[in-house]
């Protein structure tokens, strides 16, 4: 039997398994996995790790925050997901005030479809004036949008008996409540006293958004969904003050799941107190830690106290993040890194002895699937979408603006040299991006209909 696409001699690493193997794709689908299979095309993989395409499941594309919105479209955020090895992504719908869900959802998709790259999924957002749409969410789980997007904090912040009215509506569809936990009002008490005491300066971001009560608002939030009897996932994890709060509910049997970020992991709070608008790149909530607790996020995703490595890419150009310079407060929050975060993780988590292989594709591929409905992504196995990378743990890539492909025109990780980095990547069977090449147009990527 001749298969379309035959993925030769690769090392096909799974959540589960490494082994030599080729792989035979029909169409859209992976058809074979064996020995000495033959195709109508053959890509060479000797020497090489094939992995399921990546996923990130907490993405911010061409979104609107205050005045500002987010500099990579669905078009640039896409293309840089595609060259770093990452296949599907999940962005957001925010609603209107008159808006239906479902209608904010077609809006969305509209603005997605023509642009994405590759696969992609939607968030639905529930903020305050949301909360006499919840009868709405039965139909927005029929229409594949899965999981659900709470804030504790910002404009969007909804109180603890929102959080239970959001959570009861969420579980009544079995759907996936995701969770930005902060203390808001003990946030907004010390910009207050900050600013009011002439202290400006991006310095004082992480320390207006104390570990503590991000740990605190995690279990708040964590003890609301076990009283509602739903599972969560905690966004965003910084500290290990949260990472304890998800291990212990863990511990307690509850389905309680929890990701974090490159931005976490690979960076300290000594960023924000460069000089000028460098000490304003790195704001993001909840904001970049003492360098500690990058081993205490390892370890959690190491133990799998954490499951998932996400971006939360949400980039702003330099002219914006600099129109906060005067006031910390008001600096556009959010930091790219959907292109860096696959090679990112094998780099530091892998070349280091930290993770596994096998727990590095778990935590960028298998596991976001798993816990978001992805129903055929995030696994090598006859009848999966043929999403997948050829990683080259040889090629050497230094980080800098000009190697990637983001929109955003700086990275925090300029300079950074990587040893390891997606050759090929395809989706449903397609090559994408081949040898630093890009081989897709705008508008091949599908909107996924997600379910559990
Ligand atoms: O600062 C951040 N993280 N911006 C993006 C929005 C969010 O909170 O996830
Ligand atoms: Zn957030
Ligand atoms: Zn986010």
């Amino acid at each position: 039997m001749s298969y379309d696409l035959v993925i030769k001699n690769g090392t096909v690493v799974t959540a589960v398994s490494s082994t030599e193997a080729d792989i035979g794709i029909n169409g859209e689908q992976i058809a074979a996995i064996g020995q000495n299979l033959s195709g109508k095309r053959e890509l060479d993989a000797t020497g090489k790790l094939v992995t399921p395409g990546a996923i990130d499941v907490h993405v911010h594309l061409e979104m609107p925050i205050g005045d500002f919105t987010s500099a990579d479209d669905f078009y640039t955020g896409t293309r840089a997901a595609a060259f770093g090895g990452t296949t599907t992504i999940i962005d957001f719908i925010e609603t209107a005030p008159e808006e239906t869900m479902l209608a904010a959802l077609a809006a969305r998709r509209a603005k997605a479809d023509p642009k994405v790259l590759i696969d992609y999924g939607l968030h639905m957002t529930i903020g305050p004036r949301d909360i006499n749409k919840l009868e709405q969410i039965p139909a927005v789980y029929a229409a594949g949008c899965a999981s659900f997007k709470l804030y504790m904090a910002y404009g969007l912040r909804l109180h603890d008996g929102q959080l239970w009215q959001a959570l009861t509506a969420v579980r009544e569809v079995g759907g996936m409540p995701v969770v930005h936990a902060e203390n808001w009002d003990v946030i907004c008490a010390l910009i207050a006293e900050n600013l009011a005491a002439g202290r400006v300066e991006p310095h004082w971001h992480p320390r207006s958004r104390p570990a503590l009560l991000e740990g605190e608002a995690a279990g708040r939030v964590i003890d609301i969904a076990d009283f509602v009897g739903t599972r969560l996932y905690v966004f965003h994890v910084s500290c290990q003050e949260t990472v304890a709060q998800i291990a212990a509910a863990r511990r307690r049997g509850l389905p309680i799941y929890g990701e974090t970020c490159p931005q976490y992991l690979l960076l300290d709070w000594q960023l924000y107190d460069r000089p000028g608008v460098a000490g304003a790149l790195p704001v993001c909530s909840p904001p970049i830690r003492e360098k500690a607790q990058q081993k205490a996020l390892w370890r959690a995703l190491a133990q799998e106290n954490l499951q998932v490595v996400s971006t939360d890419h949400c980039p702003f150009t330099l002219a914006e993040k600099e129109s906060g310079l005067g006031d910390y407060s008001t600096i556009p929050g959010g930091v790219p890194s959907i292109e860096i975060r696959f090679p990112a993780v094998y780099q530091r988590g892998v070349q280091s002895g930290l993770l596994t292989r096998n727990q590095w594709v778990a935590a960028c591929c298998t596991r976001p699937a798993q816990l978001f409905g992805l129903q055929k992504k995030g696994d090598i196995a006859v009848g999966y979408d043929a999403d997948l990378v050829i990683f080259d743990e040889k090629r050497p890539f230094t980080i800098s603006p000009d190697s990637l492909h983001e929109a955003a025109g700086w990275t925090l990780y300029d300079g950074m040299a990587f040893q390891g980095w997606p050759q090929t990547t395809l989706s449903r069977g397609e090559i994408i991006v081949d040898d630093g090449e890009l081989l897709a147009q705008p508008g091949r990527g599908r909107f996924v209909r997600r379910t559990f």
